[in-house]
């Protein structure tokens, strides 16, 4: 059934000359039929490249907003218009003109994840695995960081020559791992090594043998000698991992660790965006698409400098 779906979705995509990206939190079946799969970082990379008249970004809202403001000639189309992403919704523009006016002489910094209304108010934007490089380049000493409190934190850690203020923002399917949680895990598991996004909290991602984006910890499961690993980010990855290393053995952090907004996209739902029946084409207005540009345009930039 799954194969069948999966046929049809790959012969379409060829007649329309459709892309279809997914991020690593989705399902294994869509990864499969995917042109691109990656971490945030690399999927703004191949919706700025990619050679198609239309893209399906299989992830969340911001995501399908930076490939449309990357690339406004092209169809792009989220498969299921609910799938946003918390932490991107809880600034908004009002409130984020508050805080620049509370830190005057500081370069806003944004994380991907926020919406593409409130890129446009931002300096730079960054990604889980760009941020350190990227605001370790800027020609600029104090940084207003938002949304996520806890990548800034980690960011800040490696940066302690720049000046950094915070909201408190962040990830709820990340925010809720706990140190005890780690503890456990360690203990049931004392030979394998402790993998986590940033988007923890700082005192559960000082416990990482290794803190990096979905791609960093997949790529570093892959490369290691080591054979087990205890994953703290979405439990997709556990999956992704046990199926691509056979040999290895991966456990989840926390069972709690599930974004439902990355999950509400099934593999009937890519099927019917590209039959046209289901899905939200993204729109932007041109002014918002040209000023939220600006700040991606400048993390590809620095990312490349
Ligand atoms: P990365 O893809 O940059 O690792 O970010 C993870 C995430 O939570 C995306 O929403
Ligand atoms: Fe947003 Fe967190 Fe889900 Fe990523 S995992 S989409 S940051 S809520």
């Amino acid at each position: 059934m799954i194969k069948d779906i999966q046929e049809k979705i790959i012969k379409l995509k060829k007649e329309k000359n459709i892309c279809i990206l997914a991020h690593c939190y989705q399902t294994h079946d869509i990864l499969e039929v995917a042109d691109f799969t990656g971490d945030s970082f690399g999927l703004a990379q191949k919706a700025a490249a990619a050679d198609c008249d239309g893209v399906i970004m299989c992830g969340v809202r911001f995501m399908a907003e930076t490939c449309k403001i990357l690339s406004p000639e092209k169809r792009v189309y989220l498969p299921r218009s609910e799938a946003g992403c918390p932490m991107a919704e809880q600034l908004d523009v009002d409130m984020l003109r508050q805080l620049q006016e509370m830190y005057k002489g500081y370069k806003t910094v944004a994380y991907i994840n926020t919406t593409a209304e409130l890129k446009t108010l931002c300096d730079v934007c960054v990604t889980s695995s760009s941020a350190v490089d990227i605001i370790r380049k800027m020609d600029a000493d104090k940084i207003l960081f938002i949304p996520d409190c806890n990548l800034g934190d980690y960011v800040a850690k490696q940066i302690p020559e720049k000046q950094f203020k915070f909201v408190s923002g962040g990830c709820p399917t990340h925010a809720r791992i706990t140190v005890k949680e780690v503890q456990k895990a360690k203990e049931a598991h004392p030979n394998a090594l402790v993998l986590l996004h940033p988007e923890c909290q700082p005192a559960v991602t000082a416990m990482a043998d290794y803190a990096g984006s979905t791609t960093g910890i997949m790529d570093f499961a892959k490369k290691s000698s080591a054979k087990e690993f205890i994953i703290g980010t979405e439990n997709s990855i556990v999956q992704h991992l046990s199926i691509d290393c056979p040999d290895k053995m991966f456990y989840a952090l926390s069972k709690d660790c599930f974004c439902h907004n990355m999950k509400i996209t099934s593999i009937t739902d890519v099927l019917h965006c590209l039959e046209g029946t289901d899905g939200e084409e993204i729109i932007l207005p041109e002014e918002t698409r040209i000023k939220a540009k600006v700040c991606i345009d400048e993390m590809l930039r620095l990312g490349q400098a």
